[in-house]
């Protein structure tokens, strides 16, 4: 399993927010909500479209491409055209520090 790894400072994202970050080579995208920090794949299951250039609604991401929708806790995909969930990541906050650890 991956480390944690230092991907932002807390001022550096709005609540509510989301920012591209970079993890082992891998494009995944932060997001704050409510105070709380999750982190899904930039990358949406039905045709490989950037989720981090979605739009942000309550704690749902929108995929700019062709709309379908995923839960930013969880990565479960909440609509078409996609039918499968996209990967989630651990986050942890210490001072004002946020870590992102990849989920294999
Ligand atoms: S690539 Fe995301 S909905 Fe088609």
């Amino acid at each position: 399993m991956s480390d944690f790894v230092r991907v932002a400072s807390l001022s550096e994202i709005p609540d509510p927010g989301k920012k591209l970050v970079e993890v082992d080579d891998a494009l995944v995208v932060l997001f704050r909500v409510g105070g709380q920090f999750y982190c899904l794949d930039d990358v949406c299951t039905h045709d490989g479209g950037p989720l981090g250039e979605g739009r942000l609604t309550g704690y749902e991401i929108h995929c700019p491409r062709h709309g379908a929708r995923f839960d930013i806790r969880s990565g479960k995909v909440l609509s078409m055209p996609a039918t499968e969930d996209t990967r989630a990541h651990e986050v942890k906050v210490e001072g004002d520090a946020v870590y992102v650890r990849l989920n294999e």
